[in-house]
């Protein structure tokens, strides 16, 4: 069985993913509303709670556990080699397909607070061919909105121009291709794709299931745990 979890609604994404690439396979999902939002954390604090999700996962029957969460993802390096070897985090996926499918090299990161203070984008970026220029920007206040139930099918103008006035500084920068770095954000992935024409979203939600689903063989039938 996957283990999935987030702070909240983000790991919805990776599972409808998950459940689209492998209709069978069990997952069991938690979402951490209780210590939400993960984005505005310290690391030493999203780390102790990244190893307590993971560990309530791993009772929970998980062999496999896939970071649905940007931000948990950049403290996996703290955690315990048993941890490491079952988890899989978001972020090296993302940026792999952002590498590969940029024409000029030139790539956006909109993301939590956490994610943009860690560079970890950029790091991993920085190893790949092709990669010329990586501009990141903070687009915390975006979660909010969409864990309060916001997606592209529930969108009004007013939220449309909140989360415009949002990724505007991205928008001037002349990149070919953006990585949504925060699972909350595939949720209104059309409503931002209309603001940027021509520029190449990338979900981490995809991306993740796509590489967990290629490096194990989960069984199932197709069951739904909430934790
Ligand atoms: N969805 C998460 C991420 O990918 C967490 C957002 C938050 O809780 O701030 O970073």
């Amino acid at each position: 069985m996957i283990g999935v979890f987030d702070s909240g609604v983000g790991g919805l994404s990776a599972i409808k993913e998950l459940k689209r690439l492998s209709p069978s396979v069990d997952i069991c999902f938690l979402a951490d509303k209780e210590h939400a939002p993960y984005g505005t954390k310290t690391e030493d604090e999203l780390t102790e709670l990244v190893y307590s999700d993971i560990k309530r996962l791993m009772i929970s029957g998980a062999d496999t556990v896939l970071m649905a969460c940007c931000s948990a993802s950049t403290v996996f390096q703290n955690l315990p080699i048993s941890m490491r070897e079952i988890a899989y985090p978001i972020i090296h996926p993302a940026a792999k397909r952002a590498a590969e499918v940029t024409t000029d090299g030139r790539i956006g990161v909109i993301a939590t607070e956490r994610t943009v203070a860690s560079h970890a984008f950029s790091r991993e970026l920085s190893e790949m061919n092709g990669v010329k220029d990586v501009i990141e920007l903070s687009a915390q206040p975006l979660v909010s909105i969409i864990e309060s139930g916001v997606t592209d099918a529930r969108m009004t103008r007013r939220v449309r121009d909140e989360i415009y006035e949002i990724i505007k500084p991205i928008k001037k920068e002349g990149i070919d291709t953006l990585i949504l770095g925060c699972t909350h954000f595939p949720h209104v992935l059309r409503t931002v794709s209309g603001m940027l024409p021509g520029v190449r979203l990338i979900s981490p939600s995809r991306e993740g299931a796509l590489q967990i689903l290629s490096k194990t063989s989960p069984q199932g039938r197709g069951e739904l745990i909430l934790i």
